[in-house]
């Protein structure tokens, strides 16, 4: 048999029960926190216009897309995020809106990475933007609900990485070094391939005061916050674009301390991300056990202007639903499923078929899960599998019992068994 009958696409996974109730329980949590905050659920394509996803996504995620032509030659593409789309949104159909704007979206993106552990190409995202302000109270919200969601699913010890990209581009504007540059330059410093990023820089004619200065900040590391501000503001003293960015930053992190918000940091002032549009604060989240990111976000503050929205200032974060599951895996995080009564209604021979149909049916409407045994086994076979199948209760009908109105009611865990009356089933089934 072709192997492609039966393999599915690399980099694409079947998500089995388990793993799916495991991946809707975290949309669920998402949600509910949404609904918190305030978010409310959009629901974007699938499918855009490559020009838009591509406009700002950053070279390495840009060749990372999936490209194609639709049947009318429209150069299409899958959403390999949702923060193009969102803007989109935000510079059309909701541009009238009152600000701010608080929008959510929960899905399935496309990126064609190399596929390892926690790297996938179809992958989830609980998405969340603020739209609307440029204020550090906006930043300091997002922050805020990241690390809620995470604690809100058990997880423990994770760590923020942050940084503001202000900060080097302030310095390399100041320099002249044109932005296609800078965009480069922040591609290799995600990749941490810093003296590739330093020889672009001096290419791009960044003086050695400026290639120093960037050394230096390559270093500033920790998570003594006042420390390591000060360091910065040191390194960037003759650089007014940087300064007040990293006042920006201050701001922000001032406000999370005022604000009583408990988020552990760890700085890095060497740290940009390869999405091209981030203006301000950016930070990635890091559990201790996974070396790859559960989730990544910043401020925004342009691109929903070269959508033509005007200006509009924003920010947000993209939680990796599948990197979570890892890490509740790796931390012993394992949610319980709500112990809820499922039952098997098992005809006792051909002719009681029909009555085992109309009693779940009856179960049903009362809002009671119930099978029917469709296998036609025998009463011993069919309870024996319903063990195996979570199934709580079986409803034995039987004609003897059904001449009377009756059917056998078996709780599966003490293996008790009654006589019960068919209209009293939905009483002493539900919970
Ligand atoms: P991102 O850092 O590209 O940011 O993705 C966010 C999260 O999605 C990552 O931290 C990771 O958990 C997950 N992720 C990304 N790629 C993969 C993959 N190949 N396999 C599994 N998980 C993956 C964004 O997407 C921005 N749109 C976030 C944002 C929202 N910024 C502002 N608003």
């Amino acid at each position: 048999m072709r192997p492609s009958l039966r393999q599915t696409v690399r980099g694409m996974r079947d998500l089995l029960p388990e793993e799916a109730w495991k991946l809707r329980f975290i949309e669920e949590k998402a949600r509910l926190l949404a609904n918190l905050y305030g978010y409310e659920e959009v629901i974007t394509p699938v499918i855009e216009y490559y020009d838009l996803l591509a406009a700002k996504i950053g070279e390495e995620n840009r060749r990372r897309m999936y490209v194609f032509e639709d049947f009318s030659g429209r150069k299409v593409a899958l959403r390999p995020e949702f923060t193009a789309s969102i803007a989109r949104l935000v510079a059309t159909k909701m541009v009238s809106e009152p600000k701010p704007i608080r929008l959510f979206s929960f899905g399935s993106l496309y990126r064609y990475d190399e596929p390892q552990f926690g790297r996938y190409r179809e992958f989830w995202q609980a998405n969340y933007e603020l739209i609307g302000s440029g204020k550090p109270e906006a930043d300091v919200e997002v922050l805020s609900l990241t690390n809620d969601l995470l604690g809100s699913l058990g997880l423990r010890n994770y760590v923020m990485k942050v940084n503001h990209v202000g900060v080097l581009r302030g310095i390399l504007g100041y320099e002249n070094v044109s932005e296609e540059a800078q965009n480069a330059i922040m591609q290799l410093l995600d990749k941490k391939s810093w003296n590739e990023a330093l020889k672009i820089a001096e290419d791009h004619g960044a003086s050695s005061r400026c290639l120093e200065a960037l050394k230096s900040l390559f270093k500033v590391k920790g998570e003594d916050k006042e420390k390591i501000i000060e360091e910065i503001s040191e390194i960037v003293r003759e650089y007014p674009d940087a300064l007040s960015a990293l006042n920006n930053f201050r701001e922000i992190l001032d406000l999370i301390g005022r604000g009583g918000l408990e988020i552990k940091f760890m700085f890095e002032a060497g740290f940009a991300r390869g999405l091209e549009y981030y203006t301000g604060l950016i930070f990635e989240v890091y559990v201790p056990e996974l070396n790859v990111a559960v989730g990544g976000g910043g401020r925004y503050d342009r691109l929903i202007e070269l959508f033509g929205g005007g200006s509009i200032p924003a920010v947000g974060v993209a939680l990796g639903v599948d990197r979570i599951m890892l890490a509740m895996e790796k931390q012993d995080v394992h949610p319980e499923r709500n112990r809820e009564v499922r039952v098997l209604v098992v005809p006792v021979g051909e002719s009681n078929i029909a009555d085992a149909l109309k009693i779940s049916c009856l179960l049903r409407r009362n809002g009671i899960p119930s099978e029917v045994e469709v296998m036609r086994r025998s009463l011993s076979r069919a309870l024996s599998d319903a063990g195996r199948r979570k199934i709580t209760h079986a409803v034995i009908v039987g004609s003897k019992e059904l001449s009377r109105g009756m059917v056998i009611l078996r709780n599966m865990e003490n293996k008790m068994q009654e006589e019960s009356k068919i209209e009293d089933l939905p009483g002493k089934l539900k919970i």
